[in-house]
Parts: structure tokens; C-alpha cells; sequence
């Protein structure tokens, strides 16, 4: 039985030396350990030896399997040794190479612009609201004093969800939700997406920003909002810029005026950027029609009111001199970092 053992562990120290990958390794421990192996059919065959001197056979089967367990982690571990030094000969790695930095997030010129106006509208004692995207066609038009047969449903091309439902075509439309909520005075500007049906070139896009702004309070006055604007203007494009109200008409207006800044490029003397005339106009403006008051259950006798409207991407294109409206939406980064 000694012989038989030894002879065993021979074979299994001869297969473990010839044996090349873990996976033959494992055969081997299978082979020789596993349920169905030599060393397993040699223990079964105890019953065979006499009871004195089983303990005794026990203990050398034991020291057998052990042995070859040893042989067997010492060549599963060479193995490893050698796997690895065989990959760090190919693996290098250069530590004087650059790292890959990690690229940071950047606000887009729409963004920058429009903080910039809050921080002047907020300093003038402005709150910031907001209103749904998706509107009623009543609030978007109707409680404007824009009747159904009115051109200018036409004129802001429309994209309906339903007949009462729209994509708003002007944030106007808060200029009412703001009023309905009861609450006087008013001091508000509510940037946020409108929507139209225009086809995408240099100056339009379907989707755009505005930023509405409203004020309704006892005695105010046509020159409140000029000085209001004016100073605005100021901020925005600079001390020296002077600004110029034309007459114009909006249905929720009256007397309604868009206004002009002087060109912060050539100071007003003429250039190609201000198209020679010295004047860039910006934005739409007036006094709180009668009739929107009236609709919302505000005495105009007792309340006087002043709206602006003013397209953001008309501010950043302006600002910082971008001629082509696509870029603002194409996220390219190399247009992006520029701001
Ligand atoms: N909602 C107008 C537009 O989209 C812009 C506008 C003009 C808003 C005059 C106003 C305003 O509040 O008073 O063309």
C-alpha cells in the first residue's frame, strides 16, 4: 500500500512539472483528489485493511493528499509569477505622458446673457417668474386683447397641440397669469422657450427666448418706462449707450414703441454691424392696454402698467457679436468655449 502511494504521488509530481496553464493544473487536482480520484479509490479500499492498521493507512493517504495539494499551489502560484512577468515585459506604461484632464461644462452665451439681465432686473427690484410652455390658446392671445380674426394670430405662426393648446408663441402670456394671481403691485420679468413655426436661418429658429417683463402699480408713467429701459440698456451694452423709442403697435400695448440702442461698436456714427444707421433696435415695449387690465379685474383708473419684451438670443448674438443664430443651438464645442 506504501508503494502504491508513493508511486501515486510520483505519477501526480511528474504531471504537476509537465503541466503548463491552470487549467491543466486543475485536471490534475480532479484527477488525483477529485471525488472520483486515485487517492479517493485508494481511501475506499480501506475496508480492506485490517482494523490495527487503518489509523495508521489513514494518516498516509492524509499525508499524500497533502503533498500533492502542496505541489499543486507551489505550481499554480509559479504560474502566476511567470503570467505576470510575462505581461509587464509588454505592458508600459509611460508616466511622463500628459493626464487626460477631465473637461469641464460650460455656460452657454444664452445662459450668460440672461443671468446678466436678471442680475439688472433683480437690482431694480424685479422678481423672476416663470410660466408653462405649453399654453392656452386664451392666455397666449385672447387675454392679450388679440381676438381669434386678429393678424397678429397670424403673424406668430403657430404650433397647436389642440384648439385650446398651443406651444406659447410669447411669453406674454405671463404678463396675464402673473395679474390673475391677485396680487398688486407687480414688479416681474419671466425669461423662458416660445415657440413658432418659422423656418431655421441665420436670424430664426422655431424655438427662441424672450424675457417678458411686466410692472403694474399706481402712477406709473410713460417715463418710468423709458428711464427704466434706458437704464437697462445702459447695463447691459455699456455707460455711453443712449437709447430712441419709435411708435409701433401691439394689440396689449398702448401707446405701444419698440426701442432702439445706439451701436455699442461704432458709438452711433455708423458701421456694418448697426447696418450704417447707428441704431440696433432691441426690444418691444408700452403701456399695459386698458382692456388687459379690465380682463383681469384691475380698475385701469386705479392702475397703471408698463410691458417689455425682449429677445434673448437678439441680446447674446448682439453682445457678443455673433452673426449666425444656428451656432447657438448646434453645441459645438469649439463655438461654446469661446464665451
Ligand atoms: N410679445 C411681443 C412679441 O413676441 C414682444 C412684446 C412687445 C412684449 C411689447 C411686450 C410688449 O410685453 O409690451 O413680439
Amino acid at each position: 500500500m506504501k508503494e502504491k502511494l508513493e508511486q501515486i504521488r510520483q505519477e501526480a509530481l511528474k504531471r504537476i512539472r509537465e503541466s503548463n496553464s491552470p487549467d491543466k493544473l486543475n485536471e490534475i487536482r480532479v484527477a488525483y483528489l477529485g471525488k472520483k480520484g486515485e487517492l479517493t479509490a485508494v481511501l475506499k479500499s480501506m475496508k480492506e485493511v485490517s482494523e490495527a492498521e487503518r489509523p495508521k493507512f489513514g494518516q498516509m493517504v492524509n499525508e499524500t493528499r497533502a503533498a500533492i495539494e502542496e505541489l499543486l499551489k507551489q505550481a499554480g502560484t509559479a504560474l502566476e509569477t511567470a503570467a505576470m512577468n510575462e505581461r509587464l515585459k509588454h505592458e508600459v506604461i509611460d508616466v511622463t505622458l500628459p493626464a487626460k484632464r477631465p473637461v469641464p461644462g460650460h455656460k452657454h452665451p444664452n445662459t450668460i446673457a440672461l443671468e446678466e439681465v436678471e442680475r439688472i432686473f433683480i437690482g431694480l427690484g424685479y422678481e423672476v417668474v416663470s410660466g408653462p410652455e405649453i399654453e392656452e390658446d386664451y392666455y397666449n392671445f385672447e387675454a392679450l386683447n388679440i381676438p381669434a380674426d386678429h393678424p397678429a394670430k397670424d403673424e406668430q405662426d403657430t404650433f397647436y397641440i389642440s384648439g385650446d393648446f398651443l406651444l406659447r408663441t410669447q411669453t406674454s402670456s405671463v404678463q396675464i397669469r402673473e395679474m390673475q394671481k391677485g396680487k398688486l403691485p407687480i414688479r416681474m420679468i419671466a425669461p423662458g422657450r416660445v415657440f413658432r413655426s418659422d423656418e431655421v436661418d441665420a436670424t430664426h429658429s422655431p424655438c427662441f427666448h424672450q424675457i417678458e417683463g411686466l410692472v403694474v402699480d399706481k402712477k406709473v408713467t410713460f417715463a418710468d418706462l423709458k428711464g427704466t429701459l434706458d437704464v437697462f440698456a445702459k447695463e447691459l451694452f455699456g455707460e455711453n449707450t443712449k437709447t430712441k423709442f419709435r411708435p409701433h403697435h401691439f394689440p396689449f400695448t398702448e401707446p405701444s414703441a419698440e426701442m432702439d440702442v445706439s451701436c455699442f461698436k461704432c458709438g452711433g456714427s455708423g458701421c456694418r454691424f448697426c447696418k450704417g444707421s447707428g441704431w440696433i433696435e432691441i426690444l418691444g415695449c408700452g403701456m399695459v392696454h386698458p382692456r388687459v387690465l379690465t380682463m383681469r379685474g384691475i380698475d385701469p383708473e386705479e392702475y397703471v402698467g408698463f410691458a417689455f419684451g425682449v429677445g434673448l438670443e437678439r441680446i447674446a448674438l448682439l453682445k457678443y457679436e455673433i452673426d449666425d443664430m444656428r451656432l447657438m443651438y448646434e453645441n459645438d464645442q469649439r463655438f461654446l468655449d469661446q464665451f
